[in-house]
C-alpha cells in the first residue's frame, strides 16, 4: 500500500501540485505543506541549500535535526539507504501498524548518506517518517524527493494545523503554501529511537505510548521516556527538547490536578493580583471545567478544547492560536491526564505554559 500513488482527481489540486515540486526540484526554496500531523514545511533533504532556507524562513536554531519524509519504502531505499541496508528488525511491527502515520523513527547515518548534514545537525542519526496525507504523499512521490521538513511555524510559536496559521507565520518568507484543510491529528509524529537498548520515545506524538508497547514487539515493552526538559548545555539525542516551543504571544498557564476548577481559578486570579478589568483573559477548558458562567465572570473568551484525546489534540494549537490573535493577555488551560493522547497534548502544553497550578499543591483544595 505504501507504494501506491495517491490519486488525485482534482485538475487545480494537480497542477498545484506540480507547481511546487517544481519548485521544490528546480530550485532551493522551501514551501508549506499539509501533514496528517501538523503542516510542515518542505525542502530537499539531499541539498545543503534547500535544508538552510528552511532554517532561514522558521529562524530555527540550526542544531535541531529535521525529520525526513519519504512516500515508500521503496523510495527511502533508492535515495538514502545504503545498497542492502535492512531497516533494523527492532521497528518492524511499527513500520508495519503505522506508516504511513504519525511515527518518526531513527536510523544510523551511514558514511557516503546522501542526507544533508544540515538535517542531521551533527547527530550521527536522521529521523524518517512517511506521512499519511494524500497530498503530503504526493508531493513526496512526484518531486520523487526525500523532503526534510519541520512543522511550518516560525521557531518558538504553536505548530501550524491550518494553512492560514503558516500563512501567518510565514508569509513574504516561502513561495507556495499547499492548502489541504485542517490536520486530522493536530500534533507532531511521536518520536522513537530503536538503535539504543532499551528504545526510547523521544517525543510524544501522534502515536501512543501504549500503542508502541503493544504492538512494538517485546523489547517495546520497556520503552523509555525521554527526560521532558533538558539543560541547556546538556548533549541531548533530542536537540528540540531544550527550546522554548508552541509558545503564544499571551502568558499561559496550566492548571493540573484540579477537581474545582472555578475554585483553582478564582485563587489564581486572586493569589496573583491580577485585575481582570484590564486584563483579557481566555479559558481553555476540557474535560472537567465547567462553562464559562460557572467559572469566573472575569474571562473573556471561553474555548471548549474536546472531550476525547483526539479532539483535544486536534483543537490544541488551533485554540492557542485562535485566542491569542484575539488578543488576550493570558490563556488558562484545563489540563489532561497523561494517557493515551493526554502525554503529547500536556507534553506540547508544559512547553508552551509560563507557569503550572498544581491542583495537588494546594492542600487538597481544588
Ligand atoms: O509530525 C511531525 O513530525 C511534523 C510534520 C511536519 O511531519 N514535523 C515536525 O518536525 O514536528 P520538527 O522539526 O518540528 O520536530 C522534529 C523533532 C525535533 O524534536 C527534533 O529534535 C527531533 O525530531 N529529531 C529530528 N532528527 C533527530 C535525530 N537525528 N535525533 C534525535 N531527534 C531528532
Ligand atoms: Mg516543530
Amino acid at each position: 500500500k505504501e507504494d501506491a500513488v495517491p490519486v488525485i482527481t482534482d485538475k487545480k489540486t494537480e497542477e498545484n501540485l506540480k507547481i511546487a515540486a517544481r519548485e521544490l526540484v528546480e530550485t532551493t526554496n522551501c514551501v508549506g505543506f499539509p501533514t496528517e500531523t501538523v503542516y510542515g514545511l518542505a525542502g530537499s533533504a539531499l541539498n545543503d541549500e534547500s535544508v538552510q532556507s528552511i532554517y532561514t524562513a522558521k529562524n530555527r536554531p540550526s542544531d535541531n535535526p529535521l525529520i525526513v519524509h519519504i512516500s515508500s519504502i521503496d523510495q527511502l531505499k533508492r535515495k538514502i539507504l545504503p545498497k542492502d541496508y535492512e531497516i533494523p528488525k527492532i521497528y518492524e511491527k511499527l513500520v508495519d501498524k503505522f506508516w504511513p502515520g504519525p511515527l518518526t523513527i531513527l536510523l544510523p547515518i551511514h558514511e557516503d548518506s546522501p542526507v544533508s548534514k544540515l538535517v542531521t545537525a551533527g547527530q550521527n542519526t536522521f529521523a524518517v517518517r512517511m506521512p499519511a496525507h494524500p497530498v503530503a504523499r504526493a508531493l513526496i512521490t512526484i518531486s520523487d524527493t526525500p523532503l526534510a521538513a519541520p512543522s511550518a511555524n516560525a521557531s518558538t510559536r504553536p505548530s501550524p494545523t491550518l494553512a492560514e496559521h503558516v500563512f501567518h507565520d510565514l508569509h513574504g518568507r516561502i513561495p507556495y503554501i499547499l492548502d489541504g484543510g485542517a490536520c486530522d491529528v493536530g500534533v507532531e509524529s511521536t518520536v522513537i529511537d530503536g538503535l539504543v537498548s532499551p528504545p526510547m520515545l523521544l517525543r510524544p506524538g501522534g502515536v501512543s505510548v501504549e500503542e508502541i508497547k503493544t504492538t512494538g514487539g517485546k523489547e517495546w515493552e520497556n520503552v523509555v521516556l525521554a527526560k521532558k526538559t533538558a539543560g541547556k548545555m546538556e548533549a541531548v539525542r533530542t536537540p528540540g527538547m531544550k527550546y522554548r516551543h508552541y509558545s503564544p504571544t499571551a502568558k499561559v498557564v496550566l492548571f493540573i490536578n484540579c477537581n474545582n476548577g472555578k475554585r483553582a481559578v478564582k485563587e489564581y486570579l486572586d493569589k496573583n493580583e491580577i485585575d481582570s478589568a484590564h486584563t483579557k483573559i481566555a479559558l481553555l477548558r476540557s474535560r472537567s471545567f465547567g462553562g464559562i458562567k460557572d467559572i469566573d465572570e472575569n474571562i473573556d473568551i471561553e474555548r471548549n478544547l474536546g472531550s476525547t484525546g483526539a479532539d483535544i489534540s486536534r483543537n490544541l494549537f488551533k485554540l492557542l492560536r485562535e485566542v491569542d490573535e484575539m488578543g488576550v493577555d493570558l490563556i488558562l488551560v484545563e489540563g489532561i491526564d497523561e494517557s493515551n493522547e493526554g502525554l503529547a497534548v500536556m507534553n506540547r502544553l508544559s512547553k508552551a505554559a509560563l507557569e503550572t497550578v498544581n491542583g495537588a499543591d494546594a492542600n487538597g483544595h481544588n
